[in-house]
């Protein structure tokens, strides 16, 4: 589904992606770990076109290194940002037909199953997205883009800002999104969340891959926890 082979990425002279390489498989959610700002949204915004980046990256077959981003999406490429990127002066349920599709084409969600795992969205679809909580925002964020039916979904810190409970559905989220033959790319901070619903993790350090593996591997493996995770 992506493989991305060396990819280097930055801003202006300086360099945060050192050749990274790694792959998502349809079906599994992949975890991406680090500690603060060792460039895990800046892979993100590079697979999605949004930074100049070199190396290499297919995305269903197709080298996607260089295209824009609005081609990126429209190949089946969802990017849910750690800074919420709703509009706020459109309504909620305004926020979620921006992210259907444009085609008429069923997707794999509907807008009622969405509503039904989230009725704080549920009760507010005609109040200003920029009304709700930080927390809110993000996951009204995570439904517009399942709502374009991405065949990948990037997300970053979906559960940032979130109550336990809300946490909770996001986690159950995130695996059907996957059982449904999605890929899901996620960018966690809470280490528990993404060793219970990730297949396989990746941790990022000096802007390389440091460790790959299983969660039981990055269970067994306190050295990789506490040179490259811990703060
Ligand atoms: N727009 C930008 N311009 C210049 N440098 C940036 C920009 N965004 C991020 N950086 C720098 O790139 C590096 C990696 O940042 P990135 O946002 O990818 O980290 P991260 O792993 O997502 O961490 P976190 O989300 O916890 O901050 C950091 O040193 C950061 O300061
Ligand atoms: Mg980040």
């Amino acid at each position: 589904m992506l493989e991305v082979r060396n990819l280097y990425a930055g801003y202006g002279g300086s360099r945060v992606l050192n050749g990274v390489s790694l792959t998502v498989n349809a079906g599994e959610v992949v975890s991406l770990l680090g500690r603060n700002g060792c460039g895990r949204s800046t892979l993100l915004k590079a697979l999605m076109g949004e930074l100049p980046a070199h190396g290499s990256v297919f995305f269903q077959g197709h080298s996607i290194l260089g295209l824009p981003s609005h081609r990126i999406a429209r190949l089946g490429m969802g990017h849910v940002p750690e800074q919420r990127d709703i509009f706020p002066s459109l309504t909620v349920q305004q926020n979620l037909d921006m992210g259907r599709k444009p085609r008429q084409e069923k997707g794999r969600w509907l807008q009622e199953e969405l509503l039904t795992r989230f009725p704080v969205l549920a009760r507010r679809l005609d109040v200003p997205g920029g009304v709700l909580s930080g927390g809110e925002q993000q996951l009204l964020s995570l439904c517009r883009s399942l709502m374009g039916d991405p065949t990948l979904l990037l997300v970053d810190e979906p559960t940032e800002g979130l109550a336990p409970a809300l946490v909770e559905d996001i986690a159950a989220l995130l695996q059907e999104v996957a059982q449904r033959g999605c890929a899901v790319l996620l960018v966690e901070q809470r280490l528990a969340f993404a060793l219970r619903i990730s297949a396989r993790l990746y941790v990022m350090g000096h802007g390389e891959i440091v460790f790959s593996g299983n969660p039981q591997s990055l269970q067994q493996a306190p050295q990789v926890r506490s040179e490259w995770l811990q703060v």
